[in-house]
């Protein structure tokens, strides 16, 4: 298949989305036309400039700036329109279901209310499930480089919002905060009925995955690459069948691999790791889902076949009803079938 037949199989799957941050959706473009309108200063004084800055060595060193890059956001409009634009750009990608996290505390640390946050960010989920016929689940992440103390604050004023919240994850500075850090809360979480995710082995050891796993009680990983560290490890999360949620573009950009040829994605398949491909923070690794599985199945050379069971995973890894889940990996297999045919 060459390149542009596989970049037309990709553009039709029907996908699903599975971690994404959306503040990590936040385009340049985007940001300075909100900064304008907040009367907010930039630290750039051009979208190519700050474009320039996008340059990573770790995790941290995009952390800082995607920090700094969220504080323009302060009505609520703001939260819509980020939230919008992501939807519109992926329902032209033909993503289907979207399991979006976001930061409470990047903002209410700042003074905005939760409320103005998580209002923006619903309305404009809404409107995509209506307007776009896009599904979704919303998430709130815990900061992990701030005390759990902090996280029990986050998850009281989410106590009014429960309705619109299905799970908590658990992002940031991965290294040095390991999940026992939250087990507490992440238990507290649960008892008020969320569901439960955590970023962990995407910098940090598998020790940590072990940790989410065991004292988090975690139903998905986000990333997890550094499980194939540990065989154990990788025979309880084939045995339980533990969903993968990796982001080869992100761990490109943050120096998690030095190239995609070295990508885990092929490696987790063939071990029968439940592994899903998602963007991560797609305004500042250059790619949304198509680029994400575009530039894995070229790098790591994946089959046709590999490409359509990372597309399925993706929905047996949703929190989609079994019913849903089995409408979309139905129209995955017509869709891969015609293709061949
Ligand atoms: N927040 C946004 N993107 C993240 C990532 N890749 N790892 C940890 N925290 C994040
Ligand atoms: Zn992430």
């Amino acid at each position: 298949m060459n390149s542009s037949e596989l970049k037309q199989l990709i553009e039709g799957i029907p996908k699903a989305e599975l971690h994404l941050h959306i503040e990590g959706s936040f385009e340049p473009e985007l940001m300075f036309e909100i900064a304008k309108r907040n009367n907010i200063a930039m630290d750039y004084d051009s979208i190519e400039s700050l474009k320039k800055a996008y340059k990573f060595n770790n995790l941290q060193e995009f952390l800082d700036i995607y920090y700094i890059g969220a504080q323009v956001l302060i009505h609520e409009q703001d939260f819509f329109d980020l939230t919008w634009a992501y939807l519109t750009k992926v329902h032209s990608q033909n993503v289907k279901h979207v399991e979006v996290f976001f930061d409470p505390q990047t903002h209410t640390d700042r003074g905005i209310a939760f409320e103005v946050v998580i209002s923006g960010i619903y309305k404009a989920l809404e409107k995509a499930k209506d307007e776009l016929g896009i599904t979704y689940k919303l998430i709130m992440s815990y900061l992990r480089h701030l005390s759990e103390e902090e996280a029990f604050k986050t998850l009281e004023s989410s106590i009014p919002f429960k309705d619109w919240i299905h799970g908590v994850g658990l992002d940031s500075s991965e290294m040095g905060n390991p999940p026992s850090k939250f087990e507490k809360v992440f238990k507290a979480s649960a008892a008020q009925g969320y569901k439960l995710v955590a970023h962990a082995g995407e910098e940090g050891p598998s020790e940590y995955i072990w940790e989410a796993l065991d004292l988090l009680n975690i139903v998905r990983i986000d990333h997890g690459n550094r499980c194939l560290d540990d065989e154990k490890l990788v025979k309880r999360l084939v045995k339980e069948q533990i969903p993968l949620t990796l982001c080869p573009l992100s761990n490109l950009e943050l120096q998690v691999i030095t190239k995609m040829e070295d990508h885990p994605a092929a490696k987790m398949l063939d071990k029968g790791i439940l592994a899903t491909i998602h963007s991560d923070d797609p305004a500042y690794f250059g790619g949304y889902m198509n680029e994400n599985f575009y530039k894995t199945a070229k790098g790591l050379n994946l089959s046709v076949n590999q490409i359509k069971q990372l597309a399925i995973n993706a929905f047996v890894g949703s929190w989609l009803s079994n019913t849903e889940k089995d409408k979309h990996i139905a129209n995955i297999q017509s869709y891969f079938s015609s293709f061949e045919n």
